[in-house]
C-alpha cells in the first residue's frame, strides 16, 4: 500500500480519541504491588494496566484499519517483524516505573509507520492530560488539558554545540554488559570537565519516559535525547512528532543518518535553524570505535 493514498490526518485524529480513552483507564488505576510484575529484572516491569490497555487500543485500531499491522511491546514475542505495510507501534503505558510511583512522567505512545518510517505519532500524558500530535506533512502540535495547539518548536534557536546542552539519558534495564559500559563513558564524558577529559554539558536529564523526552525535545525544551536499546515503541511516534516539528533522529551510534525505527539505537536532536549536523558529529565523537551489540 502507498502511504500516499492514506489520510494522515484522519488517521492522527482518530488515534488521538484512542489515546484519550486509553489515558482514562490509566489515570484512573490504581497500581499495586500486587498487579505489578516483574519481567526480566526489577527495573523491567509490566502492570495489568498496559496489558488491558494494549487491548484496548488494539481494539480500537483494529477495528478501523483493518489491514494495517499491530506492534504492541505487551504483545511483542521474539520473531515479530516490522515490514514495509502500514505498522501501528504501540506502547500502552511508557514509563510503567513512573506509572506504579505515581511519578507523573507516564504517556500512551503510538505511532503509525509506512514502509518503516514513522508517519503519524500521538503521545498522550493522562496525569497532566499534554498531548503531542503529528502527521506527516502536517506539522505537530502540542497542548495541554484540552487548550488551544501550539505548533512546534515552542522554541528554536541555532545549536552551539554539546556545552550548552541539556540531554536526556535513561539507564534502562540491563545494568552489566557491554551497553551498560557504553552508557557509563557517555554519562560521564558529557558531565565530566575539560580538565579531566569530559564535554562539561549544562545539564542531563532522566525522566523514565523515552517517549516523553524525545517530545520534549521537539517541543525545543532539551536539545537531545539519547538511548541505546529501546524499542520501536519507545520512540515510533514520538519520532514522527519531532520530525515534524523540524528535529532530527540519528544513530545512538556513530554513522547512519537515517536509521529505521526498530534500529534500537537513537539519538534526537531538536529543531535548529542551524548546527544539527556538527551537535551530531560532536556526540558521535563521544563514542568513537566503542560499539556494543544492539
Ligand atoms: C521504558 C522507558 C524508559 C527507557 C526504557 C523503556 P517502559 O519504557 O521509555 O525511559 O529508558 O528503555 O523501556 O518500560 O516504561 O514502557
Ligand atoms: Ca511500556
Amino acid at each position: 500500500m502507498d502511504d500516499y493514498s492514506l489520510d494522515l490526518e484522519a488517521i492522527c485524529s482518530y488515534v488521538v480519541e484512542v489515546a484519550k480513552e486509553a489515558g482514562k483507564i490509566i489515570h484512573d488505576a490504581k497500581p499495586t504491588s500486587l498487579t505489578t510484575i516483574t519481567k526480566k529484572n526489577t527495573a523491567d516491569i509490566v502492570t495489568e494496566t498496559d496489558k488491558a490497555v494494549e487491548r484496548l487500543i488494539r481494539d480500537r485500531l483494529s477495528a478501523r484499519y483493518p489491514t494495517f499491522a499491530f506492534v504492541g511491546e505487551e504483545t511483542y514475542h521474539e520473531g515479530v517483524a516490522i515490514t514495509d505495510e502500514p505498522t501501528f507501534i504501540v506502547d500502552p503505558i511508557d514509563g510503567t516505573s513512573n506509572f506504579v510511583h505515581g511519578f507523573p512522567a507516564v504517556c500512551v505512545s503510538i505511532g503509525l509507520v509506512v514502509r518503516r518510517v514513522p508517519k503519524v505519532g500521538v503521545v498522550y500524558n493522562p496525569f497532566r492530560q499534554e498531548l503531542w500530535r503529528a502527521a506527516h506533512g502536517h506539522g505537530a502540535y502540542t497542548s495541554v488539558a484540552g487548550g488551544e495547539p501550539a505548533k512546534l518548536p515552542l522554541t528554536s534557536s541555532p545549536l552551539q554545540g554539546l556545552g550548552p546542552a541539556c540531554i536526556g539519558i535513561e539507564w534502562g534495564s540491563d545494568r552489566e554488559g557491554p551497553n551498560f559500559e557504553l552508557n557509563l563513558k557517555v554519562f560521564t564524558t558529557l558531565a565530566r570537565t575539560a580538565a579531566t577529559g569530559g564535554r562539561f554539558v549544562n545539564s542531563l536529564r532522566c525522566t523514565g519516559s523515552a517517549a516523553i523526552t524525545i517530545c520534549r525535545v521537539a517541543n525545543g525544551q532539551q536539545e537531545a535525547f539519547w538511548e541505546c536499546g529501546s524499542w520501536a515503541w519507545d520512540v515510533a511516534a514520538a519520532w514522527c512528532i519531532l520530525v515534524e516539528a523540524g528535529g532530527i533522529m540519528v544513530d545512538g551510534h556513530p554513522g547512519e543518518w537515517s536509521p529505521p525505527v526498530d534500529n534500537r539505537r537513537y539519538l534526537a536532536v531538536r529543531p535548529a535553524t542551524t548546527g544539527q549536523r556538527e551537535f551530531v558529529e560532536e556526540f558521535w565523537s563521544i563514542i568513537g570505535d566503542d560499539r556494543t551489540t544492539y
